[in-house]
């Protein structure tokens, strides 16, 4: 029987993530897009789960989360929702979704929370979104933030570099600490030195959750399908892969495709 359905372990949570930080132990976080992976992350030890954007990339099939909508993600967070129980669940606030007034942030916040069941929603950006951290906030709702190369920016970054070099790092500390005193509950850093990145983690008084960060965060999230080794074509420097499923499930199938027009499958220990 699964882990999942007969111990109830710890719920991990905002007080979770503080004390983790203050005792200087390191946080996991993975995204997740549905309920089959969800049962599975939330049966290992992995603290957090984000239904990121990235899911227009890697399950929606755009080039990238710009397409992504309000909808998607509430569908989205609702299939991971329903059946995480241990792992804090976070879900991503969408392209132009939170940056039109404070009120879209609320209303759109709450619906990942109500209708998708997350624990806490993530937004890109740091100075001109303040006003909508601080309200999402005070409505209840944690609110991770996200700084760095900021994927729903990508148009005015002028592609998937890594940002914070130069003049640029001191922009990424003072938006750090404003949005820490905000009141966000972490800090996705996401492609900056890792130096700036160990900097920030210094400074600020929340986790930060590095991707291509280095190893001075607080934690570190990676991208499901790329940690898994879905698309072989798919291997940045930051990427650790810790399994070929792409080979391993092509390989399945196609045995399944050859055995089904070979007459091997269904055999008579398949048959009623
Ligand atoms: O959308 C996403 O998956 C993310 C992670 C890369 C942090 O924002």
């Amino acid at each position: 029987m699964s882990k999942h359905s007969s111990d109830s372990p710890a719920q991990v949570t905002v007080k979770t993530l503080q004390k983790r930080k203050q005792e200087k132990q390191k946080i996991s976080m993975v995204t997740c897009y549905d309920a089959a992976f969800g049962v599975l992350i939330d049966d290992t030890g992995i603290d957090m789960i984000l239904v990121g954007d990235s899911a227009g990339n890697v399950v929606l099939g755009f080039k990238d989360t710009i397409p992504v909508t309000m909808d998607h993600m509430v569908h989205l967070t609702g299939s991971v929702g329903r059946v995480v129980k241990r792992a804090m669940l976070v879900a991503d606030m969408p392209f132009l979704s939170y940056n039109l007034s404070v009120e879209q942030a609320l209303r759109n916040a709450g619906r990942l929370v109500q209708e998708g069941g997350a624990a806490a929603v993530k937004v890109e950006g740091g100075a001109a979104i303040l006003p909508q951290v601080r309200a999402i906030v005070q409505a209840g709702i944690p609110v991770v933030g996200h700084l760095g190369l900021t994927p729903q920016s990508v148009h005015v970054l002028g592609g998937y570099r890594v940002q914070g070099k130069g003049d640029q790092a001191q922009v990424i500390i003072d938006d750090a600490i404003k949005l820490a005193e905000a009141g966000a509950c972490a800090l996705v850093l996401e492609l900056v030195p890792a130096a700036l990145a160990e900097e920030i983690s210094r400074k600020i008084p929340i986790p930060t959750i590095g991707i291509g960060a280095g190893a001075g965060t607080d934690g570190q999230v990676l991208v499901l399908h790329d940690l898994l080794g879905f698309n072989s074509d798919f291997s940045p420097k930051f990427l650790k892969k810790y399994a070929n499923l792409g080979e391993v499930i092509s390989q399945a199938l196609t045995q399944y495709d050859k055995e089904v027009k070979g007459g091997q499958f269904p055999g008579p220990e398949h048959s009623f």
